[in-house]
């Protein structure tokens, strides 16, 4: 763990989330030295720079930045407006499954799941349920919403193709495209292409800098200047006005000027992860799924619970996410080298039920 933080425990291998990732000297420096301002009254120099430099990488004119990427999502749903009409994407969208319901309570949106592939909607049912909602006796339809890379299909990178499609799909019919792109920049990295070359097929996109790229919090949504300045004014009405946030603002700046192109050694350590479990048992893991950071092992082949498993690893030091009754969720990370991803190894080989 020759990466970590000093804090950091270093005999924990902690895959559970790419979240648990410390901030760099170079983040603590920049925070330690950044301008400030009131960034509700004058505007935070710092802050103001970090929005920049997001909107430029997406190749947007504007970008707002907030605390989590749930409020970058929420404010998404509220700016683009639709009230009562429907949510399209699918159903294991981290919206849908990991927001606390805030599509319905707090934006007013009726989800309308898709059949999809590994995260990516089916098109042609899409464009049915789009033409369904549209007749009459059904809420009118409000919003496109994709997600990459995509959590709950194992870190799954939507094909820019699918997305332009899709994008098209929604211009054709008046209806925005959202794109919650948490891990945009791992999807970017996978493609071999740009955030920009992504965020060309959403009208609006949030991303975090909390992930993978190491900054302790933060999240940008990016879009036009008028549907930015209606999330400005949304995140004031839910609370999320923020002051001198140039201090975390300049750790954000430094994981979009720094952090990018590293994730490709975390995308190294997953394929590592995964030959290893295939290789232990072909039934754990499929490599050739294994497209960015995470890892979504397959634990129903077992006698053991998704829960047991996690618990078995947690005594050998290695943190996993027990998710569902037969899923882990393993995510790499900056903190997990060449020796977390050996170790990692060792102890499923010694926690698995032996035939
Ligand atoms: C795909 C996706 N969207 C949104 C979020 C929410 O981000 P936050 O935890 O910063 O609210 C996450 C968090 O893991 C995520 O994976």
């Amino acid at each position: 763990m020759s990466s970590a933080h000093p804090q950091c425990a270093a005999e924990i291998v902690d895959l559970r989330s790419d979240t648990v990732t410390l901030p760099t000297d170079a983040m603590f420096e920049a925070m330690r030295s950044a301008p400030l301002g009131d960034d509700s009254r004058d505007g935070d120099p710092t802050v103001r720079a970090l929005e920049q430099k997001a909107a430029d990488l997406a190749g947007k004119t504007a970008a707002l930045f907030v605390p989590s990427g749930t409020m970058g999502n929420l404010l998404a749903m509220l700016a683009h407006g639709g009230r009562g009409g429907e949510v399209f994407s699918d159903a294991g969208a981290h919206l849908f499954n990991s927001e606390i319901g805030s599509v319905v309570t707090v934006a007013g949106l009726v989800p309308r799941p898709i059949p999809s592939h590994r995260g990516a909607m089916q098109e042609e049912p899409l464009a049915q349920a789009i033409s369904a909602t549209a007749s009459a006796g059904r809420p009118r339809p409000a919003l496109i919403w994709m997600e990459t890379t995509h959590n709950g299909a194992g870190g799954a990178v939507l094909p820019l193709a699918h997305m332009a499609r899709v994008h098209a799909l929604g211009r054709s019919n008046g209806i925005a495209v959202h794109v919650d792109g948490a891990r945009l920049f791992n999807a970017a990295v996978a493609l071999g292409g740009s955030a920009q070359q992504i965020a060309a097929h959403a009208d609006s996109l949030m991303f975090c800098v909390s992930k993978g790229l190491s900054a302790p919090i933060g999240s940008l949504l990016v879009g036009d200047a008028a549907l930015i300045a209606q999330a400005r004014a949304f995140r004031r009405f839910i609370g999320g006005n923020m002051r001198q946030a140039g201090v975390i603002a300049a750790a954000g700046l430094v994981a979009l000027n720094s952090m990018i192109a590293r994730l490709r050694d975390d995308h190294e350590a997953a394929q590592r992860l995964a030959r290893g479990l295939a290789w232990l048992d072909p039934a754990l893991a499929e490599p050739g799924h294994v497209q960015t950071n995470i890892l979504r092992i397959d634990t129903s082949g077992s006698a053991q619970s998704a829960a047991e498993w996690a618990s078995r690893l947690k005594a050998h030091d290695i943190l996993v996410q027990a998710s569902g009754a037969s899923q882990l969720r393993l995510v790499t990370h900056r903190h997990i080298d060449r020796a977390a991803v050996e170790r990692t190894l060792a102890a499923f080989a010694a926690v698995a039920p032996k035939a």
